[in-house]
């Protein structure tokens, strides 16, 4: 064969190789699942372990837990000391899969695999077909309803995820957030409130307010409730963004939430927007489609939205779109040392 002929068919080789393994992809994000679920990651010390003493560990069948870790190894995730010898240590990577690793991410690839997403994927054809999501049909009820009635662990595996991946980027965002002519801020959607905690370790002269669901605030972190070392300048409260958001604060933070349909999310920033002052800062914080550093993660995330709230990411002129909408002035948009952005937009002086 010429050399043309050659480059021909390596390209051609190789474009072949990376179809098949996207097409075979969900084999590595359930492999990693099982991992989790196993706790392979916590068994394998610093030093590196023999699948049979894993397999005992962990409660499972040496040969093919050995596969299982194999099959990852692949991805940088564990490594085999030697091909074929059935021994395995950590990786950069597996090591975020600890449960006690700082910054680890083990309930993110929990949520990834959630008992609904396994129902879901299957109909996302349904859901490009058609442009709406599939939960609400598949369950008789809208996604955060389902979560909260009859998901069970997976909704506790959501709410540490949203944490973990908080902890993530939460110093990223409180470092970023110019706070300097600010006295109070208010984190709407805020989950258990790691975000704002870190906010006001960062600033000590604000305080803040953490909103959300009566039953994810319930679970608020420590610190900011009643005896907690920022308690004197935290508050809590529980309620329905969509409904209302009685708060009042000098800047909002809605961190991760307007990913819904439009008419939700301009209706969350109008609902903001009553219960605030003339020049009060609205700072969204939320990936951008169009500049994410990461554009495989936030199309993945921009499908899995769809699927489940009928939602998506946004690129920035959909924000001062939204923003207009609901009656804000946008003010701007700046990267937050992460693949998060801060949107931000301004109460008017004088209401449209
Ligand atoms: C994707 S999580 C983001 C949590 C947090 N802001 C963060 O970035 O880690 C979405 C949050 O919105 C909250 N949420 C969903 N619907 C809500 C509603 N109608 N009112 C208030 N909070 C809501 C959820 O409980 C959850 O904490």
């Amino acid at each position: 064969m010429t050399t043309h002929a050659n480059a021909e068919s390596e390209t051609r080789l190789r474009a072949e190789t990376r179809i098949r393994e996207m097409a075979l992809s969900v084999a590595v994000a359930s492999a990693l699942q099982v991992a989790v679920k196993l706790g392979v990651a916590d068994a394998i010390g610093d030093e590196d372990a023999d699948a049979r003493d894993l397999g005992l560990a962990v409660d499972a069948d040496p040969g093919t837990l050995a596969r299982l870790l194999r099959a990852l190894a692949s991805h940088d995730v564990f490594e085999e000391t030697a091909k074929g010898s059935g021994r395995f240590r950590h990786t950069e990577l597996s090591k975020l899969l600890r449960a006690d690793a700082p910054g680890g991410m083990a309930d993110m690839v929990l949520w990834a695999g959630a008992a609904w997403t396994w129902d879901a994927w299957p109909r996302l054809e349904q859901a490009v077909r058609g442009g709406k999501p599939v939960v609400p049909e598949l369950y008789g009820k809208d996604f955060f309803s389902y979560l909260k009635e009859d998901a069970g662990a997976d909704a506790q595996v959501f709410n540490r995820a949203m944490t973990q991946a908080s902890e993530l980027t939460s110093r990223a965002v409180a470092d970023t957030l110019d706070l300097e002519d600010a006295r109070t801020v208010a984190d709407i959607g805020g989950g258990h409130g790691h975000l704002l905690r870190t906010i006001l370790e960062r600033h000590p002269h604000v305080s803040g307010e953490l909103f959300d669901l009566p039953a994810v605030v319930a679970g608020a972190d420590a610190a900011l409730r009643a005896g907690g070392a920022l308690a004197e300048r935290a508050g809590v409260t529980a309620g329905d963004c969509l409904h209302e958001v009685p708060v009042t604060a000098d800047v909002y933070v809605i961190k991760q939430i307007l990913k819904w349909d439009d008419e939700r999310s301009v209706r969350v920033l109008r609902n903001v927007a009553a219960n605030a002052r003339p020049g009060a800062r609205i700072v969204v914080v939320q990936n951008l489609a169009d500049l994410s550093p990461e554009p495989r993660v936030t199309t993945a995330m921009d499908l899995f939205l769809l699927l489940n709230v009928g939602g998506r990411e946004h690129d920035k002129g959909d924000f001062e779109d939204l923003f207009r909408r609901a009656g804000l002035e946008f003010t701007g948009v700046t990267q937050a040392r992460s693949a998060l952005y801060l949107i931000e937009g301004r109460v008017p002086a004088a209401r449209p």
